[in-house]
């Protein structure tokens, strides 16, 4: 391994335990912990079907933190496969496993394992059987090539210290003529000294 190469494996282990560690308290309840709408208010405001949103179990919405709509980007249509990229408490999941139906299937992957166990926890309790949730350990996509119609993702890109292996590993398992529906955040103005290279900063 060459010295820069050992350093970003540093640097990105640093920055992927506070993720961690930020949102596992996010797992049991995204309140106060954003600076923006979350829960119930959040998806409502983020224009989701308000039918879909009255039906979700108050657990699949407590740990909502999504920044936007990825459903709004694109048609989910029936027997569609799905991947959700940083899929945390479900929410988006129980939104997409609707939309594919029986014929379809949806994998969520998370980083945060209390993410991902609260969201077995959160489908198993809808009796949801077309999702499955995996957690991961890095930007690696735990997946055939070639397998999804759809990736979305909602407030995680943004998240990841290793961008072009994200990208590369969405392009690797959708399949062609697939595509990704994201929301993200992006930079409009340079960081603060006080925030620019804070881990802590990374994940808020
Ligand atoms: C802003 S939350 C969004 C969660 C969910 N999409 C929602 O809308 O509520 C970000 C989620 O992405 C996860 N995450 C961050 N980086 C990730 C990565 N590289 N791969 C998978 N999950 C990741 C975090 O653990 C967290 O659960």
């Amino acid at each position: 391994m060459l010295k820069s190469e050992a350093v970003s494996a540093e640097k990105f282990k640093g920055i992927r335990d506070a993720i961690r560690n930020k949102y596992a308290g996010v797992s049991v309840s995204a309140a106060g912990k954003f600076q923006y709408p979350t829960g119930k208010e959040g998806a409502t405001a983020l224009g989701y079907d308000p039918a879909v949103i009255k039906s979700a179990a108050p657990g699949l919405l407590e740990s909502f933190c999504g920044i936007g709509n990825p459903f709004s980007l694109g048609r989910i249509q029936n027997g569609d496969v799905v991947l959700d990229l940083g899929c945390g408490a479900g929410f988006d999941l129980f939104v997409a496993s609707r939309l594919v139906g029986e014929t379809g299937r949806v994998c969520g992957v998370d980083l945060t394992e209390d993410m991902a166990a609260r969201a077995k926890k959160n489908l198993a309790g809808a009796n949801i059987s077309n999702v499955e949730v995996r957690k991961v350990d890095s930007e690696i996509i735990p997946c055939e090539d070639n397998t999804f119609d759809i990736v979305i993702s909602n407030g995680v890109i943004n998240l990841s210290p290793g961008k072009n292996t994200c990208f590369r590993e969405i392009y690797r398992v959708l399949k062609p003529g697939g595509r990704l529906q994201f929301a993200d955040v992006v930079l409009e103005n340079a960081l603060p000294a006080h925030l620019s290279g804070s881990i802590e900063a990374w994940s808020q």
